[in-house]
C-alpha cells in the first residue's frame, strides 16, 4: 500500500450541529413518500436526513458524457423545499470508508455539490460497512450489498485516516453507523463497540447508533443489545436510527419494512437518556413498504419518537450556527 499522506486531524469531539437545545430532534430519512408524510406531519419532523448518493447519478469515471455525475434538478428542488426550517444531514454508504481502496475524492465532491445545492449539511454519516471491494478493472466497483468490516488495528488505522481526509475536505462532523450483521463474526481482533470507542476517543467521528441494526445482529448470533450498549461509550452516540424488519428465509433482516419493534423501543428508553450528546432520532422506512406500514402508523411512530426525545431532555445547550 502506498504511504498515506499526513493530514491535520479533526478537532476532537467537534460538535454536531443541533436542532434543539434541550432534547434530541426527531426526523426522517428522506424517501419518495416523505412529501406525503410532511403534508400532514410537518411540525413532527424537525430534521431531515438524505442519502446524497440518491441525489446524483454516477455515470462512472471517464464517462463518455464528459462528466461523471448528473444532478437531477427537480429532485434537488423538492428536497430544498422540504428542508426549509430544518436541519439537514447527509447519510450515505457510497464512500465505503472501511474499504481498503483510497477515498474517492470525486464522490466526495459530488456529495459536497448536493449539500451546497440544498443549503448545507449539519453533519454527515456513513456506514461501518464495505461496499466497494478491492478494485479490479473497474475503478468504482460496488459489491451490490454491504459487507462486514474486519475489526482490528489495521482497519482502524485505515478508517481513521480516511475519516481525517473526509473531514479535511468537508469540514463536517462525521458519524459512523453500526452495521446490521446477518452472521456472527468470529475471531475478530476487536469487538465492534471497542472499535467505535477507539474512533470516537481519537476524535475521528461520533456514532450513529442504529438500534434496529443491533437487534438484527443480536438475532444473527451477535451480542445481546444490552451487552453491546454496556460496552459502547454512550458519550459517542450523537444520532439514533429506529426501524423495523422482516424475516427472509429464516433470517431476520434490516429491511426497513415495518415499524420499530417493541423490544427496540424498550432498549431506546433504557439507554438513550444516558447518551448526553444525542442530537437526533431518525426514523428509517423503505418507501416500497409505505402503503403496508400505513400513513397513520408513520404519524404515530413520529409521535412516539417525540415522547422518547422528551425522555432524553437535558440542560439547554447552545445551538451552533
Ligand atoms: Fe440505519
Amino acid at each position: 500500500m502506498p504511504p498515506l499522506p499526513s493530514l491535520t486531524p479533526p478537532a476532537p469531539h467537534a460538535p454536531t450541529v443541533i436542532t434543539r437545545p434541550d432534547r434530541p430532534s426527531v426526523g426522517l430519512l428522506f424517501n419518495p413518500t416523505t412529501p406525503e408524510v410532511m403534508e400532514e406531519a410537518a411540525p413532527l419532523v424537525e430534521h431531515l436526513s438524505i442519502n446524497p448518493g440518491q441525489m446524483f447519478h454516477d455515470l462512472g469515471p471517464g464517462s463518455r458524457f464528459g462528466q461523471r455525475f448528473a444532478f437531477p434538478g427537480p429532485l434537488l428542488e423538492a428536497v430544498a423545499g422540504l428542508r426549509q426550517g430544518r436541519v439537514l444531514n447527509a447519510h450515505g454508504f457510497s464512500l465505503s470508508l472501511p474499504s481498503v481502496g483510497p477515498l474517492d475524492g470525486e464522490i466526495v465532491e459530488a456529495i459536497a455539490t448536493v449539500g451546497n445545492q440544498l443549503g448545507g449539511y449539519a453533519w454527515i454519516s456513513e456506514h461501518l460497512n464495505v461496499l466497494t471491494p478491492p478494485r479490479g478493472s473497474e475503478p468504482h466497483c460496488e459489491a451490490g450489498m454491504v459487507l462486514p468490516v474486519s475489526y482490528g488495528p489495521e482497519s482502524l488505522d485505515l478508517l481513521s485516516h480516511k475519516l481525517q481526509q473526509l473531514h479535511a475536505r468537508l469540514g463536517l462532523r462525521i458519524l459512523m453507523e453500526n452495521p446490521a450483521l446477518l452472521t456472527p463474526l468470529p475471531e475478530m481482533e476487536m469487538q465492534e463497540p471497542e472499535f467505535l470507542n477507539h474512533l470516537y476517543r481519537q476524535g475521528d467521528c461520533g456514532v450513529l447508533l442504529d438500534l434496529h441494526n443491533l437487534l438484527v445482529s443480536a438475532r444473527s448470533g451477535g451480542p445481546a443489545m444490552e451487552i453491546y450498549l454496556e460496552a459502547l461509550d454512550l458519550e459517542a452516540v450523537e444520532e439514533v436510527h429506529l426501524a423495523g424488519g422482516d424475516e427472509l428465509y429464516g433470517v431476520y433482516t434490516d429491511s426497513h419494512s415495518r415499524l420499530t419493534p417493541e423490544e427496540v423501543w424498550a432498549i431506546a428508553h433504557e439507554f438513550l437518556p444516558r447518551c448526553p450528546n444525542l442530537k437526533a432520532i431518525t426514523l428509517e422506512y423503505n418507501d416500497t413498504y409505505f402503503e403496508r406500514i400505513g400513513r397513520a402508523a408513520v404519524m404515530q411512530e413520529l409521535s412516539r419518537m417525540h415522547e422518547l426525545a422528551q425522555a432524553c431532555r437535558r440542560a439547554p445547550q447552545p445551538i451552533a450556527t
